[in-house]
């Protein structure tokens, strides 16, 4: 699991490494507006630099963007209604102070793979009674790269993700895949390390990885997200 410190050492090429969590949150945003949940009033769970937030051309009454990496509050967008916090998912005080403020919807987009309890995070954003727009990225994420690599991915599987949100939640739920295509092996490899998405493979080193990608087979990197939207 990376640290705050990881998060915050990323904060600054997340932005230009975040495509594949660009289009996630594109996708959420839809999902969301076709539901037809209010969502004048936003809670943002693990808000990075603003992927949910950028992918609105609206403006909100209030957009409250949280985040555990100080680093990540700061380059988070400012603008109209926006509120920004430092604070973690993992904390159920957290989920106290939200309990004191009025919302429409409560959103994490790719950041709760990180949690380090889903079941206990997932119970508590369930415990403020108001509708859901999550996407969690799955172990199916650079799954060909982990398995050439022998490293077990950090975080959980579709199977597990799924069923941990229909227990919390009455959601329609999406399985997104995805592919990013590489021209070389060393645009792959900075890609790996400065995208801040999986981290299973963080545990070989950089001289093993780079060693490894020669022999990946692929070119492409794969990901797996769960988006859901309900109550
Ligand atoms: C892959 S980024 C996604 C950012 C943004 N939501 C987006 O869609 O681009 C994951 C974010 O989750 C944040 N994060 C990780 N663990 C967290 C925690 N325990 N509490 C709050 N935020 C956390 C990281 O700092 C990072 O900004």
């Amino acid at each position: 699991m990376p640290s705050n410190r990881q998060f915050n050492r990323f904060a600054q090429s997340y932005r230009r490494y975040s495509l594949i969590q660009k289009r996630v949150a594109g996708f959420l945003a839809r999902q969301v507006a076709r539901s037809g949940y209010a969502q004048d009033r936003i809670v943002d769970l693990g808000c990075g630099s603003g992927g949910y937030f950028m992918a609105h051309e609206r403006t909100f009454a209030s957009y409250l963007a949280i985040d555990v990496s100080a680093e990540m509050v700061r380059i988070h967008p400012e603008g109209q209604g926006v509120e920004k916090m430092v604070g973690d998912f993992n904390d159920p005080e957290l989920f106290r102070s939200l309990k004191e403020r009025d919302f429409d919807l409560i959103v994490s987009s790719s950041a709760l793979q990180w949690a380090k309890d889903l079941d206990a995070t997932l119970g508590l954003v369930a415990t403020l009674k108001k509708p859901v727009a999550l996407s969690i990225f799955t172990s199916g994420t650079f799954a060909a790269l982990h398995r050439s690599i022998g490293v077990t991915s950090p975080i959980r599987s579709k199977e597990e993700t799924l069923d941990l949100i229909e227990k919390h939640f009455d959601a329609r739920v999406d399985i997104l895949q995805y592919r990013l295509y590489f021209s070389d092996r060393i645009s792959m490899l900075r890609y790996i390390k400065r995208s801040g998405v999986s981290g299973g493979e963080r545990k070989v080193g950089y001289r093993r990885l780079k060693e490894a990608l020669e022999n990946y087979p692929l070119a492409y990197l794969q990901f797996e997200v769960v988006t859901a939207v309900g109550k």
